[in-house]
């Protein structure tokens, strides 16, 4: 089976190409450094066009696009004019299966970044095609995430998160998209609760880095969502394994 993902040189993406892979079906990589902007495929007709001929045969497309931002309007603008680019191309070419990954809290706190995921999951789900939504934690990954963003020192939101490993997301998205389309599926969270600043703090240690981190009371609704729960799995989501400590090990000494 041909699998396409979009995004599949990102964080979650790499992981989830690997998954594909393992079980034995044929990855296509989505990807502006793969030679495909889905943002121009999503404004210009020739691009489109090249996008539905690269979806070909493929049996499903998992989108783990993402932008850079905590701009409403932006991420809202970017999750958008990418769904609504793999949409139409795969209606073109007659693939019969669309896999989204989205945030736990997004929809119920669509502010700043995740006003873009929780647009992307309205439209996800009015699309009228087989579609499977995922909604997982951070990854323990985010850490690094975060820390590559500051320099001396490291603002990070206040948040309390159950990070999953990107891994264990790549395998879920894999199986998902060689079944059936199923709609909503179980949430997806890591093994233990954990504070985002703190692991920020022992990422930086563990790579040998010298920084201080100061965690922010982000203002606002999506601030109190950061800090009060509302991105934390409920009793049903399904948990992985692999704890930041066990990541944490393999990051610091790959
Ligand atoms: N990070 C987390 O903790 C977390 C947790 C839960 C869910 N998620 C969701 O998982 C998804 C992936 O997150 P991530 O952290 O793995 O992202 P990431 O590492 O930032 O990777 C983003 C991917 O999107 C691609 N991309 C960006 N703009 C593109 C464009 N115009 N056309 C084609 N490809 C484009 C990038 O490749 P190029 O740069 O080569 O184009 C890259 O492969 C996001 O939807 C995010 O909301 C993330």
């Amino acid at each position: 089976m041909r699998v396409a993902v979009a995004g599949g040189t990102g964080v979650v993406g790499v992981k989830t190409v690997d998954a594909v892979r393992a079980s034995g079906h044929e990855p296509v990589v989505l990807s502006r450094s793969a030679g495909v902007d889905l943002l121009a495929a999503g404004t210009d007709d020739r691009e489109a066009e090249r996008l539905a001929r690269t979806l070909d045969g493929c049996a499903a497309v998992v989108d783990v696009t993402s932008v850079m931002t905590t701009s409403a309007a932006k991420s809202t603008a970017f999750f958008e004019t990418v769904t609504r680019a793999l949409l139409t191309a795969e209606r073109a070419a007659g693939v019969p299966h669309h896999v989204a990954l989205s945030i736990i809290g997004a929809e119920a706190a669509p502010a700043a970044y995740y006003a873009g995921k929780a647009a992307q999951e309205r439209a996800v789900m009015a699309s009228g095609t087989g579609w499977t939504l995922l909604r997982a934690t951070q990854f323990h990954e985010f850490a690094a995430q975060l820390a590559a963003r500051g320099g001396g020192i490291h603002l990070v939101p206040a948040m309390r998160s159950q990070p999953v490993a990107a891994a264990e997301v790549g395998v879920r998205l894999a199986e998902l998209a060689t079944a059936d389309p199923s709609g909503v599926s179980r949430d997806l969270a890591g093994p233990r609760v954990e504070d985002m600043p703190t692991l920020v703090r022992r990422y930086l240690a563990a790579t040998g880095r010298a920084a201080r981190v100061l965690a922010l009371p982000l203002p606002g609704r999506w601030g109190r969502a950061l800090r009060d729960g509302t991105l934390l799995p409920g009793p049903d989501a399904q948990l992985g394994t692999a704890t930041f400590d066990e990541w944490l090990a393999t990051a610091a000494h790959p």
